[in-house]
């Protein structure tokens, strides 16, 4: 039944004619602009800086997805097992799309859009059916220690359609709104002290105002969002519990945004691990999905049990099952038994003003 469907949400993403007109409008408005209304049409342009695609909930309204992390290295260290396991859940629950939270291919990224690596740790591990939806990627801090290039190259979404990786872009499906960030360009090691690695910081610099223009597109997008529910995608912890901890950049820099905004899950990888925790001070939910393939780091540090909803230190995955009312997570381990789930409902009439 939803294979038709199915297939158009695929390609929809892909072909969405809206950015190129976007920038065509932007471009004739500010031509014709005199400056007292240019600041009321500066939303506008900013906004448009977030790439933004538009995927279709199913008819019914509601929207289900999966999440993984951390996964690149060709089948080895269970990705083949939490692969299998994504792809029986995902024909369960009907997902319409796949989230990649980062670091995508080990050790260092993809090194060209010839690498071999991507079709031997994605194309050739993720083969299940259900798993042929689109796949929304970020970079994480060993993607960019290859060539970034390459992931974000549409090369790459020809030789597999169902590959799709930005920076920072938005994902809106009318019930729900995904925003994308960037997170590794805000973590200052890896420019103080990036020992024997090399970043590819190109397309990133300068640095200040790359980050200052992901945070104010992003408020701007969030501010903007009309979706019942608000979800920010990162490959970096803001809250862990896990091997790496908090970003202390995240939570000084995005952390208030996502506040502000009452955004619901912030959803990350870099620990490679699965856990849930919810804060005393917001409704904001901390979920890493990380469990990619190699885990089992073995050193979790103490955390609060009143916040500490969930850790595990193994392999698995996450879905995410969206209505207008409520939202549920699930996690999964590499056999695919349930290990924790949680559950927020919204009223109605608190809904789409
Ligand atoms: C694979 O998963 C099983 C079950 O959780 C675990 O016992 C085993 O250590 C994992 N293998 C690796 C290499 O992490």
């Amino acid at each position: 039944m939803p294979s038709t469907k199915a297939y158009t949400l695929f390609l929809s993403p892909l072909f969405s004619p809206s950015l190129p007109v976007l920038h065509a409008m932007s471009g004739l408005m500010l031509l014709s602009l005199i400056p007292t209304v240019l600041l009321g049409f500066s939303v506008v342009l900013s906004a448009a800086e977030l790439q933004r695609f538009e995927h279709a909930a199913k008819a019914d309204g509601s929207l289900s997805l999966l999440v993984v992390g951390d996964w690149g290295r060709r089948g080895a260290y269970n990705q083949t097992e939490v692969a299998l396991q994504m792809g029986i859940m995902g024909e369960k629950l009907d997902i319409d799309f796949i989230i990649s939270t980062g670091d995508n291919f080990y050790e260092g990224g993809l090194n060209g859009v010839d690498d071999p690596a991507f079709y031997e740790s994605f194309t050739r591990i993720y083969t299940a059916p259900s798993l042929q939806k689109q796949w929304y990627n970020v970079l994480g801090n060993h993607d960019y220690r290859g060539d970034v290039e390459a992931q974000l190259s549409p090369v790459l979404r020809e030789m597999d359609s169902k590959w799709l990786c930005l920076r920072s872009f938005i994902v809106n499906t009318e019930i729900a709104e995904f925003f994308f960030v960037d997170t590794t360009p805000f973590v200052n090691k890896y420019f103080l002290e990036p020992k024997d690695h090399v970043y590819d910081w190109s397309g990133i610099l300068p640095r200040k105002s790359y980050l200052s223009n992901v945070l104010e597109d992003l408020d701007m997008a969030l501010k903007e969002s009309v979706a019942k529910w608000k979800i920010v995608v990162g490959h970096h912890t803001i809250k862990s519990a896990g091997q790496h901890g908090n970003t202390v950049e995240l939570n000084l820099q995005l952390l208030p945004i996502l506040q502000a905004n009452n955004v619901d899950l912030y959803i990350n990888g870099h620990d490679h691990c699965l856990e849930h925790i919810s804060s005393s001070e917001s409704p904001l939910q901390f979920l890493t999905s990380g469990g990619g393939s190699k885990a089992w780091r073995g050193d979790v540090a103490w955390w609060d049990p009143k916040e500490m909803k969930f850790y595990y230190d193994g392999q698995g995955f996450m879905s995410v099952q969206i209505t207008q009312t409520e939202v549920d997570v699930v996690f999964y381990d590499v056999s695919g038994e349930v290990l924790h789930k949680w559950s927020r409902t919204k009223q109605i009439s608190s809904a789409v003003l």
